[in-house]
């Protein structure tokens, strides 16, 4: 179905070829590219598709409009996943007149050679009507691109948002969350969407909603995964929480490990925090994609990196991670570190100065214990809970994850 109201029709596609989505983020359930269009007097397309699936798109908007022309071309986001139909779009509309962001039109140029008399530029609350519809333009730069901006159609109150409140993920057949209870597993997507993309710009997304707190939407309509209307208020909520990286009690373990002992540990931390009732999800570094460790810093309030001590540094997997965290500015984590060495030991040392340096609250075993700092524990050679008392630092790390 992908009529959404009589006036605003779903136009998108599903990608279940990609698996690295932008070269990095693995799609298990695949992604949708969103298109929306609204037709009136006149019609106005509101983002594209992967060029990969124009024809289909193209497909998708003749079923709609016939032989009738689409009018405007809105860009609410120029990365390629949205913008990469331009060009067969106005191949098929050469007198289409495409708004965007001032900040959109060098690129509009300079990926697709459209030249600036075809685009009209458009600022902050300036408007356009098709007929009965009025739809406004609303700026909201860096999220997660500088020429980001939204939507909005009064009549219908729906926000199209671009990447915002999007998903991985494919939306049902209904587009609509209309047969969903709950979030269910797009919560996880959700998740793992905003933490992997667009999670560097908490504090551009805290702006972009408050500035669209006044507007009272009934629906939205983002660039990926389903339009949300039943449950446009929970991801709204759920958006808020992680721009704000508001976090729940638990545990994002994630260790890297070239001979074993370092993995031992930590799945004797994960059994232990499992036993003592903490939330906790254990990630692989060295054979994992981040993606989903990341989803999980996002999730939960504490971070526990298992490290062996390389070539007197990080082991490079647990680096990388700890480097994917910070360009996050993830704010407001406890921290705890573990690892093996065998002659002098050194990551956990350097992954708590670089956690303290982020501004994470560190813990772990009392400092008399061998082997014990602010922030970790080292020990030598192979695990052994006489060397390294997981169970003690679960308890530790329950208190101060605050579950009861
Ligand atoms: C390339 C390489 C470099 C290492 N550098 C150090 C080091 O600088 N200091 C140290 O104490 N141990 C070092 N080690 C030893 C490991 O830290 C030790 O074997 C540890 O037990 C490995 O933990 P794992 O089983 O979790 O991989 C190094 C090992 C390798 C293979
Ligand atoms: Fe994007
Ligand atoms: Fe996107």
């Amino acid at each position: 179905m992908s009529k959404i109201t009589e006036k605003i029709r779903y136009v998108g596609v599903n990608d279940h070829e990609t698996t690295l989505f932008e070269g990095l983020w693995p799609l298990p359930y695949g992604v949708s590219y969103n298109s929306y269009l609204i037709i009136d007097k006149e019609n106005a397309l509101i983002d594209t598709v992967d060029a990969r699936f124009k024809d289909k798109f193209i497909e998708n908007i003749r079923k709609h409009v016939g032989a009738s022309p689409i009018n405007y071309l809105i860009i609410n986001h120029m990365e390629p996943d949205h913008s990469s139909s331009v060009s067969a779009v106005m191949e098929l509309w050469p007198d289409i007149t495409i708004l965007a962001s001032s900040r959109a039109v060098p690129m509009l140029t300079g990926y697709y050679g459209i030249s600036a008399e075809k685009i009209r530029t458009v600022g902050d609350g300036d408007s356009l009507s098709l007929g009965e519809t009025v739809l406004s333009f609303h700026m909201t730069p860096m999220v997660h691109w500088p020429e980001t901006m939204m939507t909005w159609d009064e009549s219908e109150k729906t926000l199209f948002s671009g990447d915002a409140f999007g998903t991985f993920g494919i939306p049902g057949t209904g587009i609509t969350d209309s047969d969903l209870e709950d979030l269910g597993p797009y919560r996880d997507e959700m998740i793992r969407y905003y933490s992997n993309i667009v999670g560097k710009y908490g504090n551009t997304v805290q702006a972009a909603m408050k500035k669209l707190s006044a507007l009272e939407i009934k629906r939205i309509c983002s660039t990926h995964g389903p339009v949300w209307e039943k449950l446009a208020a929970d991801v709204a909520g759920l958006y808020g929480k992680l721009s704000r990286y508001e976090a729940e009690p638990g545990v994002c373990i994630a260790y890297g490990s070239m001979y074993g002992n370092t993995a031992e540990a930590a799945l004797c931390l994960s059994k232990e925090l499992t036993k003592a009732g903490v939330p906790n999800a254990i990630h692989p570094l060295c054979t994992e994609n981040i993606s989903d460790a990341l989803r999980d810093v996002f999730k939960y309030n504490t971070i526990a990196i298992g490290s062996p001590t390389y070539n007197g540094g990080i082991f490079p997997p647990a680096e990388t991670f700890m480097k994917a965290i910070s360009a996050r500015n993830v704010k407001g984590r406890k921290f705890v570190a573990f690892g093996s060495y065998s002659w002098a030991a050194a990551s956990v040392k350097l992954l708590a100065e670089q956690a303290q340096s982020l501004g994470f609250e560190l813990i772990g075993l009392p400092e008399e214990t061998p082997g014990s700092q602010s922030g970790g524990i080292s020990f030598p050679h192979a695990y052994s809970p006489e060397k390294c008392d997981m169970k003690a630092l679960a308890e530790i790390i329950r208190k101060s994850a605050g579950l009861a």
